[in-house]
């Protein structure tokens, strides 16, 4: 034994003191940096003072009783470690949560809020009027075949009533469909009578100005049963008009021309904004034309495999997009499609 000023340890009892120096040191860290620092200090692989102890033991006399020592510091430095470790996690936590947390007492952020585009919102209405009536909500493609849109609704091919339709046609011979009234012809062939149904949908027309758009809306519908008379149309119709404009809104019923019925009609209404004294927007008659409809036609049954003498229908299609117009004050067609926001905040949620 040398008389070196700070000769190391050779006994059991000198090794075990060495514990409360390596338990102060632990207790001490306080960040990853400082628990890293005092592991390599005293169980680092190389240099570690565990490492130097353990060096030591061909040099002791109680070799087994210090390595005993040695061993048992080695594991307590391990276990104080260990649980500095977890008191810096849960520390790390903890100022996770903080950062995260909610500060309630701030103003909250403004989410503008949305309005439901006036079509969709006259659609809406008007799906709403006819469930009350027994009527149920259908749809069909955009997409159609010539079948749907033309043939089955007595639309024969070279008939000039096709060249009115404005139509696109796809290279496969399919086609966008004109109207709504192919999903008349849909309902008929999934569905038996009675029925009575309202179509909402898009439809395209080659056709684009300020009144015309070449995507807009229609609204179809269908009612067959045995026994529906031409006044049950005209009562639905004015019932219906009376509901979506105002009970005093004047109905007339003039007779026209559709394949797809027989007789047909179209519907006036006394002007919304002149209530019917005349003015600019209704040309000065006080009408405005607002829908078509009509007897389904024998034909259109028979071809759908609805037997014609034992029922009738009546069907009727009108434009949307004209109704919101009317609606909502929109002079032009355009500015339903534009998605100016100024234009849908205007129309509000209702
Ligand atoms: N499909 C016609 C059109 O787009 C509108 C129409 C007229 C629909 C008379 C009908 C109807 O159901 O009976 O011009």
């Amino acid at each position: 034994m040398s008389s070196e000023p700070a000769a190391p340890p050779a006994h059991p009892e000198e090794v075990a003191r060495l514990a409360g120096e390596a338990d102060a040191e632990i207790a001490a860290v306080s960040d990853r940096r400082g628990w890293e620092a005092v592991r390599i200090r005293w169980i680092g692989r190389r240099e570690g003072r565990v490492r130097e102890l353990l060096d030591l033991i061909p040099r002791v006399a109680d070799k087994r009783g210090f390595g005993q020592a040695v061993n048992r510091l080695k594991e307590r430095v391990e276990a104080a470690l260990a649980a500095a470790d977890e008191r810096l996690a849960a520390a790390e936590r903890a100022a996770q949560r903080r950062e995260a947390a909610v500060d309630v007492t701030l103003p909250g952020r403004r989410v503008p809020g949305g309005a439901i585009h006036p079509v969709i919102q006259i659609s809406r209405e008007i799906e709403e009027i006819f469930v009350r009536l027994g009527y149920t909500v259908a749809e069909g493609p955009e997409v159609e075949s010539d079948r749907y849109n033309f043939e089955l609704l007595n639309f024969p091919p070279d008939h000039p009533a096709r060249d009115t339709q404005d139509t696109f046609f796809l290279e496969d011979g399919r086609l966008l469909r004109t109207h709504t009234s192919p999903v008349q012809i849909r309902t008929m062939l999934a569905r038996r009578p009675p029925l009575r149904v309202i179509i909402p949908g898009r439809v395209y027309r080659h056709d684009n100005d300020l009144r015309h758009s070449p995507m807009f809306h229609q609204v179809e519908g269908l009612a067959v049963a045995e026994g529906i008379r031409f006044s049950d149309l005209k009562g639905t119709l004015e019932a219906f008009l009376h509901r979506l404009f105002s009970p005093e809104t004047g109905v007339r019923l003039r007779p026209s021309f559709f394949p797809f019925t027989e007789p047909s009609c179209e519907v006036d209404i006394t002007c919304p904004f002149c209530r019917g004294k005349g003015c600019a927007t209704c040309s000065e008659t006080g009408w405005m034309e607002i829908l078509g409809a009509g007897m389904v036609d024998p034909r259109v049954l028979a071809g759908c495999g609805v037997d014609p003498d034992r029922y009738t229908g009546f069907a009727f299609g009108l434009g949307l997009d004209r109704v919101a117009m009317i609606r909502f004050g929109i002079p032009n067609i355009r500015l339903l499609f534009e998605n100016d926001e100024r234009l849908l905040r205007q129309a509000g949620i209702r």
